[in-house]
């Protein structure tokens, strides 16, 4: 019994510690809540801006898009789009950056994340090449 309570609390420490790991293919389907606002195409801005190869990407330095002081603000303190700020961003978009005009309440599963994450590490590169079925 003993034992197997202490197997219980090192699984539950794995579980607590390991980040999640991402799949592409369930990463494509997560990103259809973002689709109603962001085109992936390199140019296309709509709502709100592209985000072709947005990892690694400058903050807010889209030319011609129109953004909100606090994603200005968000851009100054921390440059640019690591995997850890877009994952922090996307999970509660407010917090991040207060009064942002991206009207999106978080995406709050962790694992739903990564799975985007592994979406947009794969996808990006691929929409360079500009396939036209794409
Ligand atoms: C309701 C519309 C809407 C939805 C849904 C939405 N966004 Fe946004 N997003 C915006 C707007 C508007 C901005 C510009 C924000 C600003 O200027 O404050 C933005 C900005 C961003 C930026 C900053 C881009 C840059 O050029 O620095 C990223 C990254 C981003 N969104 C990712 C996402 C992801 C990932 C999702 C899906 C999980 C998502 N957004 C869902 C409207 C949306």
């Amino acid at each position: 019994m003993k034992v197997f309570a202490i197997g219980a609390l090192l699984l539950s420490a794995v579980a607590l510690t390991a980040p999640p790991k991402g799949d592409a293919e369930r990463g494509r389907v997560a990103f259809q809540k973002c689709y109603a606002c962001h085109d992936m195409a390199p140019d296309n801005d709509v709502a709100g801006p592209s985000l072709h190869a947005i990892l690694g990407r400058p903050i807010a330095a889209r030319p011609g898009y129109d953004y909100s002081p606090a994603l200005r603000r968000l851009a100054k303190r921390e440059g640019r789009w690591s995997e850890a700020l877009l994952d922090r961003f996307v999970a509660d978009p407010e917090t991040v950056a207060p009064g942002t005009a991206m009207t999106f309440t978080g995406m709050r599963d962790p694992q739903e994340r990564a799975d985007l994450m592994a979406w947009l590490r794969q996808s990006a590169p691929r929409l360079d090449s500009t396939r036209p079925d794409e």
